[in-house]
């Protein structure tokens, strides 16, 4: 079955949910961005989160949410809990959901949680490797976009997980081999904007992956490494509006050119824990078939 989309908009990015950030601490370091002596204030914290629901919702877009575990603090980047698939309308189940596989022991324990609130709403649910035996697969780096689930390895997904994730699914999975230790998962070096349009930075690859992923995108936002760094990436999109924690000058110029509308939420004491938007942000919308073609047997393509 095929469709004929006018509208070059993502159909998906509308519903998301968010991790209530009851316990946010930075109590170890697994990104080069936390740091023990720099603690987040917790009423920023939570003005900022709110912010984010916020313009969610004047986007027109919901959110669910989900209570944190008390000893869970990086719980609240729930972009990393799961890979959440909606199945075409009249599916016997509603939804799936292919669990992350932390690399971190530090993480592992939010996963249990996940499995319980998903299978609360009806969701089959996928495991690929569990407690750190089997291929790790984090969330964060993966997005369903031209019909396809974009990947990126090497700091947290391991190559192994793309397999799985394409047999499993049955879907075309594109592989990027990440080297920037700073932009250890995909959501911090590519953004899709749309059917066609998409944020790239290229120094968060090695060199063939890097020149796969421009090949791939039609119309490219490149970024620079230093652009990058201000997590303008870490961005989410409703439809024509751009979610961002930071949006430097000439990436706002391209952006507004483009028809987006860009609305900035300062997630400052987020970025302590190495996260912005996109990782405090799960879309549930995300719909097999409709967003991720099918492939009978699954098919990876690596550069
Ligand atoms: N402290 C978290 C970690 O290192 C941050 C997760 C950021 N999430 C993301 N989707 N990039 O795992």
């Amino acid at each position: 079955m095929s469709t004929v989309r006018t509208d070059s908009r993502l159909p998906w990015g509308h519903r998301y949910l968010m991790v209530e950030p009851d316990h946010f601490r930075v109590d170890y370091s697994i990104n080069p961005f936390m740091h023990l002596d720099d603690q987040p204030d917790p009423g920023r914290t939570r003005r900022q989160w709110l912010a984010i629901i916020a313009a969610i919702e004047a986007a027109g877009g919901s959110v669910e949410v989900l209570q944190q575990l008390p000893g869970a603090p990086d719980m609240v980047y729930a972009m990393n809990l799961g890979l959440a698939l909606e199945r075409p309308e009249g599916a016997p189940d509603q939804g799936h959901v292919v669990l992350s596989h932390m690399r971190y022991d530090e993480r592992r324990m939010e996963t249990p949680a996940a499995a319980d609130w998903f299978t609360e709403r009806g969701s089959t649910r996928q495991v690929i490797g569990q407690g750190g035996v089997g291929a790790h697969f984090e969330a964060g780096d993966a997005f369903a976009w031209r019909g396809e689930l974009i990947v990126g390895y090497g700091p947290r997904t391991e190559e192994l997980a793309l397999k799985h994730l394409a047999t499993e699914l049955g879907v075309g999975v594109r592989g990027f081999r990440i080297t920037h230790p700073g932009m250890y998962h995909m959501d911090l070096g590519f953004c899709p904007l749309d059917e066609t349009r998409a944020m790239v930075c290229p120094a968060a690859y090695d060199e063939a992956s890097a020149g796969a992923l421009l090949d791939l995108v039609p119309e490219a936002l490149v970024l620079s490494e230093d652009e990058a760094m201000t997590f303008c990436a870490n961005s989410i999109v409703l439809g024509r509006t751009v979610v961002m924690p930071a949006c430097p000058d000439r990436v706002r110029t391209q952006l507004e050119e483009w028809g987006f509308e860009v609305v900035v939420v300062d997630v400052g004491e987020f970025l302590k824990g190495g996260g912005a938007i996109r990782c405090l942000t799960n879309p549930l919308d995300v719909q097999l078939g409709r967003d991720l073609a099918s492939v009978p047997g699954g098919r990876v393509t690596l550069p």
